[in-house]
């Protein structure tokens, strides 16, 4: 599989604060290649997540989230959160643009080639991983050029 190219997407979700009076919930990022368009009509799309993954247990219980496709200038993007073993992402998007989407609650990355915003429509175990089909709610293009960021052979790659 390393050799079927790969666009880098930004999978995005806000985890909710536990308590109403306590520490505000917490904003969740996870870079992703297994990313698909499923349905035009209606309009669905599929994540491939890890199980036991922090996306895959936060989308076991927020079903709305978000997907940036990243840009050829967001690698260190896509590489600070695929790190294992981190324990917040609050630092992560620090010094990253973003807006908050409307519809989801989750974060979209400035600059990124588009965002979806989307709500969870079916989770389907698939041995290690679910498979989060998310029913696409609003888009966006907050970039208007720049060529994708690509995984390919083990590496983030552009394209020419
Ligand atoms: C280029 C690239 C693509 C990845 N694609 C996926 C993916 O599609 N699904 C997935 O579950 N993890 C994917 N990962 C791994 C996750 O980004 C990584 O496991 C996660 O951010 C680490 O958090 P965790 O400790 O909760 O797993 C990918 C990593 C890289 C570098």
């Amino acid at each position: 599989m390393s050799r079927l190219a790969a666009g880098v997407v930004l999978v995005t979700a806000h985890e909710p604060a536990l308590a109403p009076d306590g520490p505000s919930g917490e904003d969740v990022g996870m870079t992703a290649t297994a990313f698909m368009s499923v349905s035009l009509d209606p309009p669905l799309v599929l994540v491939s997540l890890r199980e036991g993954s922090r996306m895959d247990d936060l989308l076991a219980e927020q079903p709305l989230w978000a997907v940036s496709m990243l840009s050829e200038s967001q690698r260190h993007i896509a590489g600070r959160f695929a790190m294992k073993g981190r324990i917040s992402d609050r630092l992560l998007f620090e010094d990253i643009p973003y807006v908050r989407g409307e519809t989801s609650g989750a974060l979209l990355v400035g600059g990124a080639l588009a965002a979806l915003e989307c709500r969870t429509d079916q989770r389907v175990p698939a041995g290690d991983h679910t498979l989060v089909i998310g029913r696409v709610l609003a888009a966006r293009l907050p970039s208007a050029d720049g060529g994708p960021l690509l995984y390919f052979r083990g590496r983030y790659r552009h394209l020419g």
